[in-house]
Order: structure tokens, then sequence, then C-alpha cells
């Protein structure tokens, strides 16, 4: 198979069959979905976001207890439980750390490396890459602004170019907007080692998120999926694509609100920060796992608009293998014919 020839570093990288990476969703990322993938021959993550530490660090144990495939966590820095969860990691075992949310510090990618897990960072902007590169992450994502969740400000194309094509230290993920087997096909015939999904993934049987949510984004365009606005550099929030309803009006509102208790020094600006990461965590567990559609955070990728149908993880990923592997033997056919 071509496509297995191209994945080699990622795979190895990994330590699984395909590097296809099952991005953590909080809420989402659960031990069966992170099974699910891993037992389809892909790499799970499960996501930290803000839970308990014990329940947690229950999910990790589960995870194991449910397959002995490798697969990752993901910390958010901006949680407010993160110190306790990069302490618990450290002590767990763990392959895979992925870090989200801000900036890691050195002295934290430093430990878990030092814990013997590797440490892939995100690299929303050209400067946030070298800047990873060079604090010791052992491998990058590149997110372009099409991902759902929180995203960076540039699209994937941009990136590719200012960052998968210059950086040759470390191995390189690419997501965004990435949804079929041709699209994967293509970004590894231009460098990358794998691909990170998330939207994809929502619409898998073994993804426990609430069927009114999958409904969502069986029906959502691509043009649905939008991202939050910024009102004031006072407050600089990151942004969040979703779908658009009344959850994301209220983040508006939320987000006046704030603005004005800063002007009014009734809030300091960590604080302020500090609210908004808890209004998104609430507001997607509302939809997730409540189904409230209407009041709570549809997160999703513009990948939406390429997604219709609940399949299983082995399903999904059968499909995205023999469409690439199909897509590359085109594309060596073209080029065989060009060179007549
Ligand atoms: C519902 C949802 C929740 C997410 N939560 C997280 C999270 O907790 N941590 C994280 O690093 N990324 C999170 N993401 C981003 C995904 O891990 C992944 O990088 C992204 O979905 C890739 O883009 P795509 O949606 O176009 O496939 C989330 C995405 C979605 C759709």
């Amino acid at each position: 198979m071509y496509i297995e020839k191209l994945m080699e570093k990622g795979a190895q990288f990994l330590g699984c069959k395909y590097p296809i990476m099952c991005g953590a969703m909080t809420w989402v990322s659960d031990a069966r979905l992170v099974t699910a993938v891993g037992n389809a021959g892909g790499f799970g993550l499960l996501a930290g976001g803000n839970s308990p530490v014990d329940a947690f660090e229950a999910e990790i144990q589960k995870t194991r207890e449910m397959s002995s495939n490798p697969f990752g966590v993901n910390l958010i820095t901006v949680a407010p439980n993160y110190k306790e969860h990069l302490n618990m990691v450290l002590n767990a075992g763990v392959e895979v750390v992925v870090f989200a949310g801000s900036i890691p510090k050195a002295k934290e990618i430093a430990q878990v490396k030092k814990a013997g897990a590797k440490v892939i960072c995100f690299a929303a902007t050209e400067a946030l890459a070298y800047k990873m590169v060079t604090q010791g992450a052992d491998a990058l994502v590149l997110e372009g602004s099409e991902a759902g969740g929180h995203i960076g400000p540039v699209s994937l194309t941009v990136l590719l170019q200012q960052i998968l094509f210059k950086i040759d230290k470390v191995p390189i993920f690419v997501a965004g907007g990435i949804a079929t087997g041709r699209m994967m096909a293509h970004m590894m015939t231009m460098g990358a080692v794998g691909v990170q999904m998330g939207t994809r993934f929502v619409m898998s049987r073994e993804c426990t998120a609430h069927y009114k949510f999958k409904e969502q984004f069986i029906r959502a365009k691509a043009r649905d999926a939008i991202a939050t606005p910024a009102f004031d550099s006072r407050l600089p929030v990151i942004p969040v694509r979703a779908l658009k309803n009344e959850g994301t009006n209220e983040f508006a509102k939320l987000q006046l609100e704030l603005i004005n208790k800063l002007e009014a020094n009734q809030i300091g600006r960590d604080d302020a920060q500090y609210e908004v990461e808890r209004f998104w965590m609430g507001a997607l567990r509302r939809a997730v796992i409540d189904g409230d559609v209407v009041g709570g955070s549809l997160m999703a990728g513009q990948a939406v608009g390429l997604v219709d149908e609940i399949m299983t993880i082995q399903g999904i990923m059968d499909e995205l293998i023999t469409e690439a592997d199909q897509t590359l033997a085109e594309i060596k056919d073209r080029l065989c014919d060009c060179g007549k």
C-alpha cells in the first residue's frame, strides 16, 4: 500500500499502524472512543478538559484495561485543574502528552519528557511553531483555523507553507478541515507525517456524545461552523469554532459583561479569562452530555460540511485508508503520464 509507506514515520513516532490521531475533545474523548480508534489502528487522545483529577486518572486506567494500544492524553494549560493534571500525568506512564490551550512552559515540556512521554504541541502560527520546537516539543500539530473547538488565527493552507515546507527538525501532523482519505493523502505527499481529526470522529458510533449533538452535525453545512469574535483587546479570548446557536449569542453577552467589569475594575484580566474558559467547558458539557443543542456549545469544524453519516470507527478508518491509497495511485498515474 502506498499510504502505509508514506505513513511509516508518523506510525513509528506514535507506535501505531496509522498515524491518524483522533484529536482530544473535552467531554467527548473518553476511554471508549480512544480504545475504538486504537483498535482500528489509529491513535486516540484522552481529553483532560477540566475534569477532576481522580476522574481523569480513572479514565486513563480504564483505557489501559480496555486494550493494550498506545494512546495519548491532552492537557489544557488554561484549565483550572491543569497543574493537578500535569502532576498526575507525570506519574501515570502515558506514551504521549499533547499540550493545548496556551503555550506550555519549557520546564513543563522537559518534565513530561523526563517522565518518559513524547510531547506534541499545537502550532497555530509560524512564530509558535519555532517557539515550541526550541522549547523541546518532539512533534507539532499544525492546526488551521478551519478546525473545531478553540482555534488559532491562520488557515491550514498558509500554515503548510509557513511551517510544514520549512521545518524538518520534528515530525509534523496537520489538522483542521480534514475529513477524507483524499485530503489525507495529499497532506502526506506534502510532507505531513500524519493527520489529526476531530469533527469526523464525532460522527462515529463509538463517540458517546448525545445523539442530538450528532444530529446537528448531520444537518450543518460548512458555513454554519463559525468562529466567535473577540470584541476588545483588554479581554483576549481564544476564538472558538462552533455551530451558531443561542450559546454563541450567550458568549457574546458574557464577553461584553466581562469587558464592562474589567473597565470598572470589578474583575482582573486573569479572572475574566478564567470565566471565559469556565463558560466554554460548561456550555460544551451541556451540549455533548445533556443534548442541549440550543444553549450549549456545538463545537465543530468546517469539516462538518463534509460528513453526514454516523459510521463505526473501523468503518471510518477503512474508508480513510482505502481512499487515501486510491488517491496516491491516481497521483502516481498522473505523474507517469506527464513523463511520457
Ligand atoms: C467538540 C470538540 C471539542 C474539542 N476539544 C478539544 C480539547 O479539549 N483539546 C484540544 O486540544 N482540542 C480540542 N478540540 C480540537 C480537536 O482535538 C481537533 O484538533 C480538531 O477538531 C481538528 O479539526 P477538525 O474538527 O477540522 O477535524 C475539540 C474539537 C471539537 C470539535
